[in-house]
């Protein structure tokens, strides 16, 4: 098998690492380019053995999934550059937020199968939640053999493409939500007399234990959560004061928001 990764940033290599430590592929299946930063594909092919170019034939041919990992505003400058060199075979991966197949099939001036996906850095472990998309020329075979390559590193979920927005919010930018949130803990945490260094420590090991038991547990969230509230006790009394700040709501908003503007950039 042959992939190409157009783009070689922060989301393309969670998933290129994510890729070679699941074993699935090995790093020879893989070939690396970008726009310029020649030095940053030269540090992958010394550290992963993964090898890059910048000539686009040698790419294309023969190449059975090819990942458009651009920034969205870079597309058109990709599109330019690949449009007059697909070849037949090519399955085009876009992991570009907000780029609808249409737009893709219409930039590239092809017919070939196009699948959207949305991973999360997560991958980076194995453990990104990814939605997918196919267009209608995705047959089942290659749907299969591309569920394998995303389950490799994490699970792979199909929806409509109009709910990539939602799973944009949700699962793609969800992990900056979740550092977020996991900083306030800490910073309301350091205020409580303890060194900042355990209480970051101390924390990071609670939240890595808490999604340990989240994944051992067929309970319910809610049930996990009942069963450490002891009435008159100290977690009963901490929710107290939790549950007087409209958290839901707070919630909502922030996703309400982060799918308004996935919504926007693909306009
Ligand atoms: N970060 C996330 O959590 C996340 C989650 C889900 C989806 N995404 C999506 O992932 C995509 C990439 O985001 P990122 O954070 O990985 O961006 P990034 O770190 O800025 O990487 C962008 C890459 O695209 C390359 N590039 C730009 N123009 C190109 C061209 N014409 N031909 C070939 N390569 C080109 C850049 O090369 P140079 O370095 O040489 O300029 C760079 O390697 C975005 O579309 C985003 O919507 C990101």
């Amino acid at each position: 098998m042959k992939i190409v990764f157009y783009g070689a940033g922060n989301m393309a290599s969670a998933i290129f690492e994510g890729l070679i430590s699941s074993s699935l592929l090995n790093s020879h299946d893989i070939y690396l380019t970008n726009r310029s930063s020649e030095n940053q594909l030269q540090d992958y092919q010394e550290k992963l053995n993964i090898r890059y170019s910048y000539d686009d034939i040698e790419l294309l041919t023969d190449a059975d999934y090819v990942f458009l990992a651009t920034k969205p505003y870079d597309f058109d400058s990709l599109a330019e550059r690949i449009k007059d060199k697909i070849q037949p075979g090519n399955h085009f991966i876009s992991i570009m937020a907000g780029i609808s197949i249409n737009q893709i099939k219409t930039k590239l001036q092809t017919q070939n199968p196009i699948a959207r996906i949305m991973p999360n850095t997560n991958a980076q472990v194995q453990q990104s939640v990814t939605g997918i998309t196919f267009s209608e020329s995705f047959d089942a075979g290659h749907k299969d053999e591309l569920f394998k390559i995303l389950n490799s590193f994490g699970t792979a979920l199909e929806v409509e493409e109009d709910k990539l927005h939602q799973v944009t919010a949700i699962t793609g930018s969800g992990p900056a939500f979740l550092y977020y949130m996991y900083e306030q803990y800490i910073k309301a945490a350091t205020k409580m007399g303890l060194d900042k260094d355990h209480v970051d420590a101390a924390v990071r090991n609670l939240i890595i234990g808490t999604g340990h038991m989240l994944e051992a547990s067929e309970l319910e969230i809610e049930q996990l959560r009942e069963n450490i509230t002891s009435k008159g006790g100290t977690t009963k009394a901490g929710l107290d004061a939790l549950k007087k700040y409209p958290v839901e709501d707070i919630f909502t908003d922030c996703l309400e928001q982060a799918i308004k503007r996935s919504k926007e950039l693909a306009d």
